[in-house]
């Protein structure tokens, strides 16, 4: 397998050819979710909830993200690596997002990930203008779940699919060359996915986008309660962890993940 590149990326929306994304934290799954097939493993600050079991993502520092991503660079042979932004790492200024994107780039992600649009694309085209890829993320943004009032589903009248589809395309613009869609109608995300040029990864947007991610442990079953209705354990019948993300890889590349009718909205 030749390393992931952001041409490849690329090419690989334009042809359709879909890709498969894990969120990541440490050496040995980098090592496993690489040899399995995984395109691109996001380092996500969904280490929050999963790794430190806090209740939200808005405790994570940039410190933990640093350390995993090393983690992960370490472990991956290659796979595409992202980095996220967390909560109180970007906002301020693109200066201050500037300091932390590089932080994650030094140690070792190819692409940093930040939530939001509207006020981030200065800041996101002050990052790629001086060299550090950028995928956006929008839709359910968990770092601001808070402000949003819940887990719930986003863009679901015409009046908020039409806004999130301005600020996609102007995150676009700004040079984000990749967007991760969470919570979004699986109509609205396809819409997005066939007018935008970059990858847009979808988790809980239907089957319609460029590709998938959900959260490592999630798919593995491993998370403690309840799950979002975009779950599906691939652990159920599989022989074993790296079986599962085998099949994982293969469902999002046969587009038989995820159904409409049991992971979408
Ligand atoms: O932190 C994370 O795991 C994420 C994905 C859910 C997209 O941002
Ligand atoms: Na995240």
């Amino acid at each position: 397998r030749k390393p992931l590149s952001l041409q490849r990326l690329l090419d690989m929306h334009a042809s359709g050819d879909k890709i498969a994304m894990l969120t990541c934290y440490d050496a040995a799954f980098a090592s496993l979710l690489d040899e399995a097939g995984v395109d691109v493993l996001l380092v996500g600050d969904s280490l929050g909830n999963v790794l430190q079991g806090e209740s939200s993502t808005v405790p994570v520092s940039l410190d933990a993200m640093v350390y995993h991503t090393r983690c992960v660079a370490r472990g991956r042979k290659n796979a595409w690596v992202i980095g996220d932004l967390p909560f109180d790492s970007y906002q301020a200024s693109p200066q201050e997002a500037w300091k932390s994107a590089a932080a994650l780039f030094k140690a070792g992600a190819h692409m940093v990930k930040l939530e939001g649009g509207g006020w981030t694309a200065p800041i996101v085209r002050f990052l790629v203008e001086r060299g550090i890829p950028v995928c956006a993320h929008l839709g359910l943004t968990p770092q601001t779940v808070t402000m949003l009032g819940g887990f719930k589903v986003q863009g679901r009248d015409d009046a908020a699919a039409a806004h999130l589809k301005r600020q996609a395309i102007e995150l676009a613009e700004a040079g984000a060359q990749m967007l991760v869609l969470e919570m979004v109608p699986a109509p609205l995300a396809a819409d997005l996915t066939r007018t935008l040029k970059i990858p847009v990864i979808g988790i809980g947007a239907g089957v319609g986008c460029s590709g998938q991610v959900l959260v490592l442990h999630d798919m593995l079953d491993v998370t403690p309660g309840r799950r979002p209705r975009f779950v599906k354990n691939f652990m159920a019948g599989a022989s074993s962890v790296q079986d599962a993300v085998a099949r994982y890889v293969a469902e999002v590349k046969a587009q038989t993940f995820p159904q409409d009718d049991l992971h979408s909205y």
